[in-house]
């Protein structure tokens, strides 16, 4: 892999869930180093998108790479791609009986073999990392929100991940910790060298740090540009999204609605 390589390329996509296409055709280079906004409403296939990229769904047609390398399908290849993919999921994950500490540990402890002493010192750098050392040994339901969260940003960094992947990393904080986060996201990925992919309908706290955006609706990306571009974007999907309008041409209960008939 060079370092033109995009870190991850999809080209062709074709993403189905339960039988129907999801998503179709989707086209996207993410250049190392740069952070790549994903937005789009609710159900517009966001989270199927990254399952695409930990491997953990197969494409329908179509190809994704990641690192260069197409996602292998075996069991021991995709676990060795996913120790270098850091995720932070829909909600914390934190479990609610382990330290801070003890949270972050977790995946040095099941994929390394290092000594306990070694791995706290790792622990306490990721901490620090997110501004929250002084809370190693505090549990979850002891801290904030948006602590926790970053709680969670410092155990999907513990394996030093070349790449990040956010799925609604705002979800529930309020304004200013949503700013601490996403500066966070920005700041970790430049001095780190990361290469992070957010997906987020939070598209004003998220714009400010993203280098490209793409948008995704109807099954499709129908939007994919700097941020100053989507700002400026007249496309009437693109304006309703930004706008939050129910109507307009994003059709936004995706699922056939005589399959949910009251
Ligand atoms: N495991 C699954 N089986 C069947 N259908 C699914 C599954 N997961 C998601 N879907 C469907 O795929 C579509 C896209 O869902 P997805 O979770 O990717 O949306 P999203 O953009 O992440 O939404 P949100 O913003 O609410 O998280 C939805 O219509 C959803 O019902
Ligand atoms: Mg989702």
């Amino acid at each position: 892999m060079t370092n033109e390589t995009p870190i991850v390329r999809l080209n062709h996509l074709r993403l189905d869930r339960g039988g129907r296409a999801v998503l179709r055709d989707i086209h996207l280079d993410v250049p190392r180093g740069s952070i790549v906004a994903v937005l789009g409403p609710s159900g517009s296939g966001k989270s199927t998108l990254l399952a695409a990229l930990t491997g953990e769904l197969a494409p329908a047609a179509g190809s994704v790479e990641v690192f260069g390398q197409a996602v292998p399908q075996g069991r021991r290849a995709l676990l060795e791609l996913r120790k270098g993919i850091g995720v932070l999921l829909q909600g914390n994950g934190l479990l609610t009986d382990l330290t801070a500490a003890e949270n972050v540990a977790l995946p040095l402890r099941a994929h390394t073999n290092l000594p306990d002493a070694v791995i706290r010192q790792l622990v306490l750098m990721k901490l620090h990392a997110v501004g929250l050392r002084a809370v190693a040994d505090s549990y979850p339901r002891e801290l904030s929100g948006g602590m926790a969260r970053r709680v969670a940003l410092a155990r999907a960094l513990a394996l030093d991940p070349p790449l990040m992947i956010y799925d609604e990393p705002l979800t529930g904080l309020d304004p200013i910790a949503s700013g601490v986060v996403m500066e966070l996201v920005k700041r970790l990925n430049d001095t780190l060298g990361l290469t992070s992919i957010v997906v987020t309908h939070h598209v004003h706290e998220t714009l400010p740090v993203a280098d490209h955006a793409i948008v995704i609706a109807n099954g499709g990306i129908v939007f994919s540009g700097t941020p100053a571009q989507l700002e400026a974007s007249e496309d009437p999907f693109v304006r309703q999204f930004l706008n939050g309008e129910p109507d307009g041409p994003i059709a936004f209960d995706a699922a056939p609605r005589n399959s949910e008939a009251a």
